[in-house]
C-alpha cells in the first residue's frame, strides 16, 4: 500500500464545506444561510467606501511589495491595539502580530500557548464556532466545552458557566466571545462578564477573546467593552478580525495581541510570537493591512468606516425583524421572538439537522445543521420565500 492510498476522505468543512455545496448547487432561488459574510440588500459583498479611497490612494501612489516585518506592518499593529483597547493599557505592555485573519491569530495564540502550557485544557462554549474546536484539538490541546447556551431560556445560562470555569484548574485557557457570540447570538450583559471577568481571575485562567464581529451588536466601544475589562485587569489574548467589520474576507487582515505585565514581557512575548509566526507563514501580506492602516489613520475615513459599519449592523437588525414578523404572520403562536434579541450575524433558530437538511433538499436553504443561520443573506429580494419555507420546518 503507498503513502496515500490510505489517506481518508475527510468530512466537508462545517460552514466552508457548506458553501462549497451551494455553489454546485442550480437550483434558481438558493440561499446561502451558512457562512458568516454580510451582504448588501442586493445580495453581494460590498465594497466599503472607505476602503475604495484608500484602494484609490494606495492606487495613486503604488509601492513595491517588500516583505513585511514579521509581526506585521507597524501603522497597522498599532491601529488595531488603539482600536481593541484605546487608553485601556499602554502600547508598549501589548504585543502584537498582524495575522492572517481571525482564524489565522487563534492559530498564532494556539501555538504560542501550547508551548507555554502544555498540560493545559482548553475550554470553549457549548456551542462554539466550529473552528475553535478544530483549531485548538490541531495545536495539539485537549479540548472541552463550559455551558453557554440555555435552550429553554432562548439565552446564556451565566451561572452554569460561571461554576463550570470556577472547577476548572489554574491555567486552563478558556475562549470567550468578545460580543456576537457564534453561532448562538446571545452576549453577556456587563454583569456577567464581570462575573466571568472574577472567576477567570480568581482561578488564574488564561483569558482568550475572539473578536470578529466588533461593531456589529451595538457599537465598537460597546462591542469592546469585555476585552477592555479583562486588559485591565491582566493578561489577556485578544484576536481581532477585519474580515466582516471592513468587507475584506478574501485579504486576511486580523491579528493576535496579548496584554503583559509591562513593556519587559511584551518585548518577551512578541519575540516568542515572532517565531511562531516566521515558522508558519514567514511574515503577513501586504495589501488588506496597509487599507486598514489607512482608513483606521484617517480621521475622515475612519468616520465613514464606523457609518458603514453601522449600516451594515442597522440592515442586519432590520432583516430580523422583517424575519420574526414574517414567521409570526405565517403561523401565528409561532416562538420566533428570539431572532430579534440575538446580536451579530447569527441567528440560533432552535431548528434540529433534521430540519436543516429538509430546508436543504427541498428548498435549497444552505443553513447549518446546529441550526444557524446567517442573517446578512436575507434581502426584500428572497425574504418571502425563506420566510415560508422556515414557517414549515419551524417546531
Ligand atoms: C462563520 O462562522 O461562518 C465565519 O466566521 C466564517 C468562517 O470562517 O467560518
Amino acid at each position: 500500500m503507498s503513502l496515500l492510498s490510505s489517506v481518508e476522505r475527510a468530512p466537508r468543512d462545517p460552514i466552508l464545506g457548506l458553501t462549497e455545496a451551494f455553489k454546485a448547487d442550480d437550483r434558481p432561488g438558493k440561499v446561502n444561510l451558512g457562512v458568516g459574510v454580510y451582504m448588501d440588500a442586493d445580495g453581494t459583498v460590498p465594497l466599503l467606501e472607505c476602503v475604495k479611497t484608500a484602494q484609490d490612494r494606495l492606487a495613486a501612489n503604488p509601492a513595491p511589495y517588500g516583505y513585511l516585518p514579521i509581526d506585521g506592518l507597524a501603522a497597522y499593529d498599532d491601529a488595531v491595539v488603539d482600536l481593541v483597547f484605546g487608553d485601556t493599557v499602554p502600547r508598549d505592555h501589548v504585543a502584537v502580530v498582524q495575522g492572517l485573519g481571525g482564524t489565522g491569530s487563534l492559530k498564532v495564540a494556539g501555538d504560542l500557548l501550547r508551548r507555554l502550557q502544555p498540560e493545559a485544557k482548553v475550554l470553549i462554549s457549548d456551542p462554539s464556532w466550529e473552528n475553535h474546536q478544530a483549531l485548538f484539538s490541531r495545536a495539539g490541546f485537549e479540548v472541552e466545552r463550559y455551558p453557554y447556551y440555555d435552550a429553554e431560556a432562548h439565552g446564556v445560562d451565566v451561572d452554569a458557566m460561571v461554576t463550570a470555569l470556577g472547577e476548572a484548574p489554574a491555567g486552563t485557557v478558556v475562549v470567550l466571545h468578545a460580543c456576537c457570540h457564534n453561532p448562538t447570538g446571545y452576549d453577556l450583559t456587563p454583569d456577567e462578564w464581570a462575573r466571568v471577568e472574577q472567576v477567570v481571575r480568581e482561578r488564574g485562567l488564561v483569558p482568550l477573546l475572539d473578536m470578529a464581529y466588533q461593531g456589529f451588536a451595538t457599537d465598537l466601544a460597546s462591542d469592546g467593552a469585555a476585552v477592555r475589562r479583562f486588559a485591565a485587569s491582566g493578561p489577556v489574548f485578544v484576536t481581532t478580525s477585519f474580515s466582516k467589520t471592513f468587507s475584506l474576507y478574501g485579504e486576511r487582515v486580523g491579528a493576535l495581541s496579548v496584554v503583559c505585565a509591562d513593556a519587559d514581557e511584551a518585548a518577551r512575548v512578541l519575540s516568542q510570537l515572532k517565531i511562531v509566526v516566521r515558522t508558519t507563514y514567514s511574515n503577513p501580506p501586504t495589501n488588506g493591512a496597509t487599507l486598514v492602516a489607512t482608513v483606521l489613520g484617517d480621521a475622515e475615513l475612519r468616520s465613514q468606516w464606523e457609518g458603514e459599519l453601522a449600516g451594515m449592523r442597522d440592515r442586519i437588525k432590520e432583516m430580523r425583524v422583517a424575519l420574526r414578523s414574517g414567521l409570526e404572520q405565517a403561523r401565528p403562536g409561532i416562538v420566533a421572538e428570539h431572532i430579534t434579541t440575538q446580536n451579530g450575524m447569527f441567528s440560533y433558530s432552535g431548528l434540529g439537522k433534521e430540519q436543516m437538511v429538509r430546508l436543504r433538499e427541498e428548498f435549497a436553504l444552505y443553513g447549518l445543521d446546529s441550526g444557524r443561520l446567517a442573517i446578512p443573506a436575507l434581502n426584500p429580494g428572497n425574504l418571502d420565500r425563506v420566510v415560508d419555507a422556515l414557517a414549515k420546518v419551524w417546531p
